[in-house]
């Protein structure tokens, strides 16, 4: 089994590049799938999400040609529906863009409910929603998904979400480019790669309008073309870097990011006592003082992310005072408490609220990663904590942190990756989702 292995204490110094955004290429490479033409994209980061994904495009079809480590050209002129992917879209949440992408090239689509990190119950309702909304007839049972759009293509509709969700306003509206006729949607989430999966789809011909309000209009289309398209920088990737500065101390300089996509983490970062300058494409953050309380709440952006809730709380185990965290936005995101904990943490749970009283340093434990963003919690808390840090179930901080242990090496972390043969320890924590 793989492992990280992390001798912390050290400061982090240097600079590296931010990688393209994961939630972006998840949306856009299954909205690919309506594009009759080569779409390239640029800027696809290499985890193992959109690595599962484009097999799928390829399970069902599409030509994927590698042009250099970041561009993909996407050929889906001949594509076809094929059971064959089901063993991969039970692994991965973005597989449910599938639905929207399948009806509106196919005018049906048959996938399985994802998979994803388990943050508590994760419903689909709103997605399933705006998907019979828009005309289609939705199947769910035994972990299938069948829709089909009545007439063969689904039919433009006005659709008011009744929570905001990323995932439903991202599906609705792929669902929607290929409808007859105009879609509103209303009570939509506004995070960054909402706008660039707009921004996708209209350069190959789509006309989708409002990405970035909480109302999206969109005019279907009967087909979209081939076209170029460089994704937008990851937002949380950044942030995690901007949390193990600020838990470490040092100066680190991060390449290829949208400062203003940042403005919640780096506010808080500035309260809890960090330095942040910030450039047109780039952010240094410096961290030589004490660190200080801060709260926080998650919200749907902009508001804080609950994506960094892990991260953030991490870095509050080791500032001075008590810090009260609020998560907005799932109902169990707490679970890597427990693995905070053994590393001399100091934290309560009371449902959504965590309570954190500031330690004067943690201490290097046996740890694992319960998922993606809990994963990379404990690998800063590693980074800062004295002694060495082993850390499990490393699968899931590859799902979205390309070169994670490359990026750390290059700021002067002591970070390995290593093949421990033995058997799991039960550390009652991961589960496969
Ligand atoms: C996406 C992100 C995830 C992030 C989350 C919130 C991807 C692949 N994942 O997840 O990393 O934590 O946004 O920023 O982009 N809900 C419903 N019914 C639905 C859909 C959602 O009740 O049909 C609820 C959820 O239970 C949750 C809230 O709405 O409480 C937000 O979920 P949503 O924004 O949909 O998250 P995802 O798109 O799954």
């Amino acid at each position: 089994m793989e492992k990280y292995v992390i001798k912390g204490g050290k400061k982090l110094y240097g600079q590296i590049d931010i990688s393209g955004a994961k939630n972006a290429a998840v949306a856009i490479i299954p909205a690919a799938l309506m594009v009759e033409g080569v779409c390239r994209i640029e800027n696809i980061p290499q985890i193992s999400d959109t690595k599962k994904l484009l097999e799928m495009l390829s399970l069902m079809g599409a030509k994927i040609k590698y042009i250099n480590e970041h561009t993909f050209d996407i050929d889906c002129t001949n594509v076809y529906m094929s059971d064959e992917i089901f063993e991969l879209t039970r692994q991965i949440r973005a597989s449910y863009y599938l639905i929207g992408s399948m009806l509106g090239r196919f005018g049906e689509a048959h996938t399985t409910m994802p998979g994803g990190c388990n943050f508590g119950v994760r419903p689909i309702d709103q997605h399933i929603k705006g998907m019979k909304a828009l005309g289609a007839t939705m199947d769910i049972s035994r972990g299938f998904i069948k829709a089909q759009a009545k007439g063969g293509r689904l039919k433009g509709a006005r659709i008011y979400l009744d929570k905001v969700s990323v995932g439903a306003t991202i599906n609705i509206m792929i669902a929607a480019t290929m409808a007859s006729g105009q879609t509103i949607i209303e009570n939509v989430a506004r995070e960054p790669h909402i706008v660039d999966l707009a921004n996708f789809l209209n350069s190959m011909g789509a006309d989708i309008r409002g990405a970035g309000t909480d109302v999206i209009k969109v005019r279907g289309v009967e087909k979209l073309h081939g076209g170029t398209y460089c994704l937008i920088p990851d937002q949380i990737e950044a942030g995690t870097y901007m949390a193990a500065v600020a838990a470490t101390g040092g100066e680190v300089t991060l390449n290829n990011v949208i400062p203003k996509h940042l403005d919640c983490i780096s506010a808080k970062l500035i309260e809890m006592g960090v330095e942040i300058e910030e450039g047109e494409d780039y952010i240094t953050i410096r961290r030589d003082g004490e660190l200080t309380h801060a709260n926080i709440k998650t919200q749907p952006y902009p508001g804080f992310p609950t994506d960094m809730q892990p991260q953030v709380s991490t870095v509050l185990t080791i500032a001075n005072g008590t810090s009260v965290i609020t998560e907005g936005v799932w109902d169990n995101r707490y679970r890597y408490v427990n693995e905070l904990r053994k590393m001399g943490a100091e934290i309560q749970v009371d449902g959504k609220t965590a309570v954190i009283q500031g330690v004067d340093k943690l201490y290097g434990a046996p740890v694992a990663a319960c998922d993606l963003r809990a994963g990379a919690a404990m690998v800063i808390a590693g980074l800062c904590a004295e002694g060495t840090t082993t850390i499990e179930d490393i699968i899931y901080i590859e799902r979205g942190y390309q070169d994670l242990v490359g990026k750390l090496r290059k700021l002067g972390a002591d970070i390995a990756k290593v093949n421990d043969p033995e058997p799991k320890t039960d550390s009652g924590i991961a589960e496969a989702v």
